[in-house]
């Protein structure tokens, strides 16, 4: 008994909704097949497009541990050899650790016959993520799993909501050539914020909910921005304020760090426009020698 499946890359946090929001893009993602063998045991046998390095120890790598952590929840003596092939770049801001995760623990509920339903499976690929980066936040599994835009209402206990989006809503995401760390990105984070800026925040979170419920665009970008992570976070990204501009003068309705860096996203109104952006992200880019990739989503 074999299976394939892809997970697809996310944005997490969507400016405003640090670790609470995130949204899942068409591509790109990953992809595991996972093998039921008959000696007990979880095993991953290869890892593909990593350039070699990722970890095959199933109890340190996001994949392993998440399947792990299922069968071990199911009380499932299971034989599972994982081959893992990563089609989206490390540390990039995407979710890929995520990605992987989320693959291999829908799989593995597959192969035994689904014996938990999609939410159920969520807090599996929440462990995946505590091994990758230390902290088990939702916003980058729930969109990979659930699909579309997410919002992480509660940790604990975990309430977990799919937002309805407006017809028209594409993203741009950039991912410049360099690499950040999501663990060294949240350990530079102040840990206490002032009251005026949580009002702010809370105002665009909601805005951005409203937003995108009522199908108004503009509200949408109004809401699109960040005053407690951005700008602590701007400085590991090269060129970042000019992106962002280069974005909003493109015509994007509003633009920020995709989860922690350094990939920049914006959401936009057209295929077309969303195209516009990316370019217009890149020549910035460009201009200050750093080599990127432009994925296009309708979300
Ligand atoms: N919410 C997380 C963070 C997402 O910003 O650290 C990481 O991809």
């Amino acid at each position: 008994d074999s299976i394939k499946v892809f997970a697809p890359a996310t944005v997490a946090n969507v400016a405003c909704g640090f670790d609470v929001l995130g949204f899942a893009v068409e591509n790109p993602g990953d992809e595991v097949v996972l093998t039921k063998k008959s000696t007990p045991g979880v095993k991953i046998t290869t890892i593909t497009g990593d350039e070699g390095r990722l970890t095959k120890d199933a109890d340190k790598n996001t994949v392993g541990v998440a399947v792990s952590r299922f069968l071990k929840h199911l009380q499932i003596d299971a034989g599972i050899d994982i081959t893992l092939h990563k089609k989206m770049p490390l540390g990039s801001g995407l979710g890929s650790s995520a990605a992987s995760a989320v693959a291999g623990v829908f799989a593995v509920n597959q192969l035994l016959g689904m014996p938990l339903n999609q939410q159920e499976l969520l807090p599996f690929a929440m462990e995946g993520e505590r091994i990758a980066c230390g902290s088990a936040h939702a916003d980058n599994v729930a969109p990979s799993l659930l699909g579309g835009f997410v919002l992480i209402r509660s940790y604990d206990p975990l309430d977990v909501i799919k937002i309805p989006t407006p017809a028209n809503l594409y993203s741009t995401i950039i991912h410049p050539q360099v690499e950040v760390q999501t663990k060294d990105a949240r350990e530079i984070l102040k840990k206490q914020i002032p009251l005026r800026d949580a009002v702010t925040q809370w105002g665009n979170v909601g805005g951005l909910i409203a937003g995108l419920m009522l199908s108004d665009y503009q509200l949408i970008g109004r809401s699109m921005k960040d005053v407690i992570v951005e700008p602590i976070r701007a400085i590991l990204i090269p060129g970042f304020e000019d992106v962002k501009q280069a974005a909003l003068s493109a015509g994007a309705l509003g633009c920020g760090i995709s989860g922690s860096g350094p990939s920049i996203f914006a959401l936009s109104t057209s295929e077309e426009i969303a195209h516009k952006v990316g370019s217009e992200m890149q020549k910035v880019l460009n201009s200050i020698q750093i080599g990127s990739e432009v994925y296009i989503s309708k979300i």
